[in-house]
């Protein structure tokens, strides 16, 4: 299968908005989101192509597309941006039957790539929930770091929830290219 991960478009950022929407009140439990706290499809579409739009530096919201042969697989975002210092990161396959086939994995390595290099980062993060056992195995997989699980509320979609924070640093120097 040929993977490909790049920038979104502004006119794909439905991918997300879609998938958090039509996700079923289980999913979004596994996920730690909070159904309540999603954003009208309209307010959402608005802010996410505003972000799309920005220079790299001015970013509060990098959007990465994932794909195959076929079309769209997966989303990954990163949030919490400081540019040049840090930043944390997302990950989904969209298609609950496209998951635990490898996808993930080498989608997660090459947007770590594109992270780093895009944003200048010392340090990216992800904070999944701790009972959530396909990222974390999959960050893991991908050459996360463990650092501690903690209680937080992680973002703005999510309720309080135990998290285990992952962590990939690289020196400057050691950035490679895409
Ligand atoms: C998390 C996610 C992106 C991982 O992608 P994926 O394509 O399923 O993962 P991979 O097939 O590359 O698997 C990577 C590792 O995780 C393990 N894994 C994946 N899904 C698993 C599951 N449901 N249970 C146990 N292990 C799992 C794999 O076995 C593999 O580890 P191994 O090679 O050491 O055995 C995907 O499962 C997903 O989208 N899940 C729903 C969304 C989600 O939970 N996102 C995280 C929000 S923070």
């Amino acid at each position: 299968m040929t993977l490909a991960v790049r920038e979104m478009t502004d006119t794909e950022v439905d991918v997300i908005i879609d998938y958090f929407q039509t996700s079923t009140p289980e999913h979004l439990e596994t996920l730690g989101v909070d159904p309540t706290r999603l954003p009208t499809a309209e307010s959402w579409r608005e802010r996410l192509r505003h972000q799309c739009a920005l220079p790299v530096e001015q970013k509060n919201i990098v959007l990465l597309i994932w794909l195959s042969g076929d079309g769209t697989i997966g989303f990954s975002t990163a949030d919490k941006i400081r540019y040049g210092e840090q930043a944390n990161m997302h990950l989904h396959v969209v298609e609950p039957e496209r998951r635990h086939q490898g996808i993930g994995a080498e989608c997660v390595r090459r947007s770590v790539d594109i992270y780093f290099q895009r944003l200048k980062l010392k340090r990216l993060f992800c904070e999944p929930n701790a009972f959530n056992v396909a990222p974390n195995r999959t960050l893991q997989k991908a050459g996360f770091k463990y650092l501690k699980t903690h209680m937080t509320v992680p973002g703005p979609l999510n309720f309080h929830q135990a998290v285990n924070r992952w962590v990939i640093e690289r020196q400057a120097d050691t950035i490679q290219p895409n």
